[in-house]
């Protein structure tokens, strides 16, 4: 840790990326990269089932669900094959097929940037929500996660909420076990979502967007079929859907477009630049706000200045 504080000491404005599977690097950035490597997986047994899992943030997220399913510790199987790192979980608090981050997660230790100091975040401190937490807001750009704690349990207990997961579940001629059900996940998010290694992308480009009831009601008279999920202040719809009812579902526009399969994720066909991608991520935000009067947020990290 003291290598980090010192890299840190020599190069304050090191920019940090953890696996850089959620940014889209705009510009060339001239300032030293920081790729945080810190492993190690740590395991302690508590009381009533629960086990603690602590993991460097730099260990690559899929090898800590690996190594939990492979051990039956219940809890971030349906957070399989989700690309990037330990550290960046719970900077957007990730979340896939039923669960987040939030869910199992303790505490983690980031170093504040200018005083290297280590600090203790809770689950109160992260400040939460969808596909966020304080260091996309509040404390972005002040601290380096190092290590991040999940309270798991040793308990049987799968969540097969998501409508595809207990389809996939109920045709098992057996109990689903936790290897069963990462399997499945495995297969739902490759059948719909472009693997990075072999079409450059960065999973879900846009936040689905939280709409008024009077906003909702007035679509719905026109798209009487409108996917719509509860939200805490409104209705939470599918950006996936809007973008495809918008007619860019699968349109290759030079090297990028929207993925023919899934049109919240732009992908890279090859040479786009990163600038060529965000104009066109701008170009979708626009035609959605003009279709459907909603403004669609950026979720992939946009960096080197636009
Ligand atoms: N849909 C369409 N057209 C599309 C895409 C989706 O009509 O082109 C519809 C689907 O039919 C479905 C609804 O939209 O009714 C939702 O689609 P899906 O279940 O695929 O999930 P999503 O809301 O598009 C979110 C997360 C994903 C996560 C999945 C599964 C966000 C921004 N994205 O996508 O996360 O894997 O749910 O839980 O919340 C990521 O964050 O990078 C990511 C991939």
């Amino acid at each position: 840790m003291d290598s980090v504080a010192q890299v840190l000491r020599n190069h304050p404005n090191a920019y940090v990326i953890g696996g850089g599977s959620n940014i889209l690097l705009v510009h060339d950035l001239d300032r030293v990269v920081l790729i945080n490597k810190l492993r190690g997986i740590e395991i302690k047994h508590l009381a009533h089932d629960k086990i603690l899992v602590k993991a460097g943030a730099g260990v690559i997220w899929d090898d800590l669900v690996d190594f939990c399913v492979s051990k039956s510790y219940y809890g971030i199987e349906n957070l399989t094959a989700i690309p990037g790192s330990v550290g960046a979980a719970p900077m957007q608090n990730i979340g896939a097929y039923g669960v987040e981050l939030k869910d199992v997660f303790l505490e983690l230790k980031a170093m504040h940037r200018e005083t290297q100091e280590i600090h203790i975040f809770t689950t109160q401190d992260c400040q939460f929500g969808y596909r966020s937490s304080i260091f996309k807001n509040h404390l972005k750009d002040q601290y380096i996660i190092t290590e991040v704690s999940l309270l798991l349990s040793k308990e049987k207990s799968l969540n097969t909420s998501y409508a595809p997961v207990n389809m996939a579940v109920e045709k098992l001629s057996k109990e689903a076990s936790i290897s069963d059900v990462r399997d499945i996940i495995r297969d739902i998010r490759w059948s719909k979502l472009p693997r990075p290694s072999k079409l450059g992308n960065a999973g879900s480009f846009f936040k689905n967007p939280i709409i008024s009831k009077s906003l909702f009601s007035d679509i719905q008279k026109k798209y009487p079929s409108i996917p719509s999920y509860p939200a805490l202040n409104g209705i939470k719809v599918p950006a996936g859907w809007l973008i495809e009812q918008a007619g860019w579902k699968g349109k290759k526009i030079g090297e990028t477009g929207c993925h023919q399969k899934q049109s919240l994720v732009i992908v890279n066909y090859g040479e786009a630049t990163g600038e060529e991608i965000y104009n066109h991520a701008v170009k979708v935000q626009a035609s959605i706000e003009s279709m459907f009067n909603i403004e669609l947020e950026m979720e992939v990290n946009i960096v080197g200045g636009i």
